[in-house]
């Protein structure tokens, strides 16, 4: 069995800004299912919003967060991420992170629901990779490392953390920073890796701790329509280009802010284009240097077999962000004792009913930095001894539908529209399986996926039934407008012993 003061599940940027901060004062095992490198964050390529232009503020950056939210934000924890931006920027800069700079001044982008430009980006289009091959070049050879290894369940004794299970071990700590990402593969499309599977919040669901806002998942309008399936970035609709149908014709020029509303706004626009028959695309073509200021888009296009320079560039909307996750607070702790969750795995409330673009990495190393200085004035954590770990695998007997079933069913019933009748019948749909004996296992890992996407299905299922209105990324068309007395409340699941 080991044992490490602290634990890290994931290695985004939230995992890697925790280990950076941490290695120096504490012992720190990061665990990551693939390769250190592999995550969302690295995925990630319009940039991080932070207010450092001449005349911007983070005051302005706060009020945009809170519109694109729909105001069901938490307001203080809204301003702690806006007004960190700067100093996260800064900081980043010092560690060498390459962001775009003309004159000793930021280069900044534009992306939508943004009032100004404030976008920092890096290696042109990849500006997660450069942040993750940062951190990493900075992390590297301070904390262990235990890759293509899976936590399959965080240990609680008396409301606090004791340890972790993986597929290949035990190890006890009093402190884990889950740090998993999200769950784009409960969709059909998506821009998240094939191992975002939702595992962080499951884990933690299990260890007792309080799931929120689940029913408002992003979807980004642009996903490369080709089998690769890449993001093209809202930063190249920033840079001017239009949504059009086959014909040219804009389907955003009746909105005021065009081909720039806040994405739950596009996404559903082109939805209901693609339902009614439409194919849509992304007109780059009078964008100057395309394939400069773009690079990474231009080679995924290249690859399947377009030009964005001289063709449409054909695109659909696709699973992109869960916006709630692990109730924590503003240092990222959750209810249970030194269990901390930053990043998307997290509900800081900072997104409200729908995040505002660019926001999603400055989040992630936000609140990184706020939990690993909240772990650094607990002595507590630093206590790191050998305990028994009484692990049992969660009793569970029944089948799970393939997964690609279960992502057709996501994508129709829980998906970008939802009505009380298709959620009541992906509610039955996924009741059977749990009226139905188990299936022979498959490998360890894979087995644990489909769990998690399954039980967090029908947490997501549930929460959209019971919000019966219509906010940001959660439209009910049985209940197409939003309602006052809904903008607080929270939709939470604590563990009871069936999903439902
Ligand atoms: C994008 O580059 O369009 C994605 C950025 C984000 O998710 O905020």
């Amino acid at each position: 069995m080991k044992q490490s003061p602290v634990v890290i599940i994931g290695t985004g940027v939230s995992g890697l800004m925790a280990a950076h901060l941490l290695a120096d004062h504490l012992p720190v095992i990061l665990v990551t299912k693939g390769e250190v490198k592999q995550s969302n964050s690295s995925l990630a390529q319009g940039g991080m919003a932070a207010a450092v232009g001449a005349h911007d503020h983070p005051h302005d950056h706060a009020q945009d967060t809170l519109q694109a939210g729909y105001h069901h934000n938490h307001l203080q924890n809204v301003y702690k991420l806006t007004e960190a931006a700067p100093h996260i920027a800064h900081q980043l800069r010092a560690l060498d992170v390459p962001f775009e700079q003309s004159q000793g001044n930021y280069v900044l982008g534009h992306e939508g629901a943004h009032g100004k430009r404030r976008i920092l980006h890096a290696y042109k289009d990849q500006t997660g990779k450069a942040i993750i091959d940062c951190l990493w070049h900075h992390v590297q050879g301070r904390v262990q490392i235990l890759s293509h290894e899976m936590v399959t369940s965080i240990e609680v004794e008396k409301k606090a953390v004791i340890g972790v299970v993986t597929t290949k071990r035990a190890i006890t700590s009093r402190c884990v920073i889950l740090a998993s990402g999200g769950a784009g593969q409960l969709y059909t499309r998506t821009s998240n890796v094939s191992f975002a599977t939702g595992d962080g919040f499951m884990l933690a669901y299990r260890a007792g701790v309080v799931l929120k806002d689940l029913e408002f998942v992003q979807f980004h309008p642009t996903l490369l329509k080709s089998e690769q399936g890449a993001l093209v970035s809202e930063a190249v609709r920033g840079e001017g280009a239009y949504l059009v149908n086959r014909y040219g014709q804009r389907l955003l020029a009746n909105y005021p802010n065009g081909e720039l509303e806040s994405r739950d706004v596009v996404a559903r626009v082109l939805f209901d284009a693609i339902k009614d028959g439409e194919e849509v695309f992304l007109d780059a073509r009078h964008l100057p240097q395309f394939q400069e200021r773009f690079p990474y888009i231009a080679k995924c296009c290249i690859a399947a077999g377009i030009d964005p320079t001289k063709a449409y560039i054909p695109v659909e909307p696709g699973a992109h962000f869960l916006c709630g996750g692990v109730e924590t607070d503003d240092n990222g702790l959750s209810a249970v004792g030194g269990l901390y969750a930053v990043g998307e795995v997290a509900c800081t409330g900072v997104h409200g009913a729908n995040r505002l673009a660019s926001n999603s990495l400055l989040e992630g190393l936000v609140f990184a930095e706020r939990a690993a200085n909240h772990i650094l004035q607990h002595d507590q954590y630093k206590i790191c001894e050998r305990m028994g770990l009484n692990h049992t695998a969660p009793p569970l007997s029944h089948a799970l539908p393939t997964r690609t079933l279960l992502q057709q069913h996501m994508t129709e019933f829980v998906g970008i529209k939802r009505t009380r009748q298709g959620l009541l019948y992906m509610r039955e749909w996924l009741q059977s399986f749990i009226n139905t004996s188990a299936a022979p296992r498959v490998d360890a890992q894979t087995w644990w996926e489909d769990v998690h996407l399954f039980e967090l299905a029908c947490l997501m299922t549930e929460a959209a039934l019971q919000r019966t209105e219509s906010r940001g990324n959660h439209i009910r068309t049985d209940f197409p407008e939003a309602v006052p007395e809904w903008r607080t409340v929270d939709v939470c699941f604590q563990h009871t012993k069936e999903p439902f």
